[in-house]
């Protein structure tokens, strides 16, 4: 039966990563897949997560299942650091939220919940995004669109054409968002481009949905909810997936977490229902060792206060590194101060695809086609080199 299958291009960002890993030569440097790397161009496992995997081996006395919804503890963490505790969504019990097996897990359980309440609904994918966005929601059988986002010429956020496109939205079509650190571009909106967009989403009536994969790499915890939280005081019903692999460096052990905003507690528990209906249907429950960890870092103080310290210290080293980047590659002629504005792991060069392959096979130096780089990628062993070889192909 399987004969009509043919074998697949590599994934467009998974793909790289393979390649990296097989390249021998040592002058090799990886800005490709979307992981935070230490200056010595190490992945390292958190200081309190460490501690948290510590603790939960010395007293975890059972391996029985926790449940759908998997671990209550982490569920209520994740509400309070999206949203605030104070945040009315919370207080009126109008948030549902179930862990997931990453945010990709979260974008397919929020697209199935989409596809069983309203399978009409458009959704619109930000232009450019996150490559799997679009499969994981087309398997969830909606129906997709692409709203303008990023000016590859002014290298900024084209919000006239996005702000346009929610205007011309149906009631209860969903915009798909980058909360912050957007993936691919690193262009975010600013506070007050927020307010206007959730003014528009309130009178269209169409839903946001919001992807908060890097809560604490663009500002800081707090700022990056901005737009979350804004969204939610101006509409009824909002959509959100966050996700641990970043700011808590615990990518490997899938953590993330589906949220959706109710009208009112009725419809909040039929979402609730459902979410965890649909997760039992495609996973059945999320592993648990990671949302352990993070239900532990969250709820002792001494390991909260250490994780934000660690946070902050990833975020810094990216931020110090775009400047870095600009300042050398000014040294060299070429002007990419853009690099500067833009927050999280990532960047588009806006080279051409044939200049991407020209640094990976001569240079040895890894992106994703479109010129994505990961900042987090580059330290000052390798900067020099990277420049050059960037230098070299423009
Ligand atoms: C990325 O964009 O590089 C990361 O989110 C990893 C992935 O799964 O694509």
């Amino acid at each position: 039966m399987f004969e009509s299958l043919k074998v697949l291009p590599p994934d467009a960002i998974i793909g790289i990563m393979a390649l990296f890993r097989a390249d021998q030569d040592p002058r090799k440097v990886d800005l490709s897949v979307g992981v935070y790397q230490d200056d010595h161009g190490r992945t390292p496992v958190l200081e309190c997560v460490k501690r948290a995997e510590r603790e939960i081996f010395e007293t975890q006395d059972t391996k029985s299942y926790v449940g759908i919804a998997g671990n209550p503890g982490f569920n209520r963490g994740m509400e309070a650091l999206v949203f605030g505790h104070d945040h009315a969504a919370l207080k009126d019990g109008r948030l549902a939220t179930v862990q997931t097996p990453g945010g990709s897990g979260a974008i397919c359980v929020v697209g199935h919940l989409i596809h069983r309440a309203k399978p009409d609904t458009t959704v619109y994918l930000s232009d450019p995004s996150w490559p799997n966005h679009l499969p994981l929601l087309r398997l969830a059988g909606l129906r997709l669109e692409h709203y303008p986002y990023y000016d590859h010429h002014e290298h900024r956020v084209d919000f006239e054409s996005m702000l346009k496109t929610v205007n011309g939205m149906k009631a209860e079509d969903v915009m798909l968002i980058h909360g912050c650190c957007h993936n691919p571009c690193g262009a975010d909106l600013t506070q007050a481009q927020w307010r206007e967009l959730a003014q528009a989403f309130e009178r269209t009536g169409a839903v946001p949905f919001v992807d908060l994969a890097y809560q604490g790499l663009a500002e800081g915890l707090e700022p990056d909810a901005y737009g979350v939280r804004v969204m939610a005081e101006h509409c009824p019903e909002v959509l959100v997936v966050s996700s641990c692999s970043k700011n808590l460096g615990l990518y490997r052990e899938r953590v993330g977490a589906a949220s959706v905003v109710s009208a009112n507690r009725a419809q909040r528990d039929a979402a609730f229902s459902n979410l965890s209906n649909v997760a039992r249907g495609i996973y059945s429950m999320p592993p648990d060792h990671g949302a352990a960890i993070v239900d532990r870092v969250m709820h002792t103080p001494e390991l909260r206060t250490l994780w934000v310290s660690e946070l902050d210290a990833m975020r810094d080293r990216i931020n110090g590194l775009r400047q870095l980047l600009v300042d050398e590659l000014k040294e060299r002629g070429a002007d990419f101060a853009f690099v500067a504005n833009e927050r999280g792991m990532f960047s588009f060069l806006g080279i051409s695809k044939e200049q991407v392959v020209r640094l990976r096979e001569e240079f040895h130096v890894y992106m994703v086609e479109s010129s994505r780089v990961n900042i987090a990628g580059i330290n000052k062993g390798n900067v020099d080199y990277v420049v050059d070889a960037i230098a070299a192909v423009l």
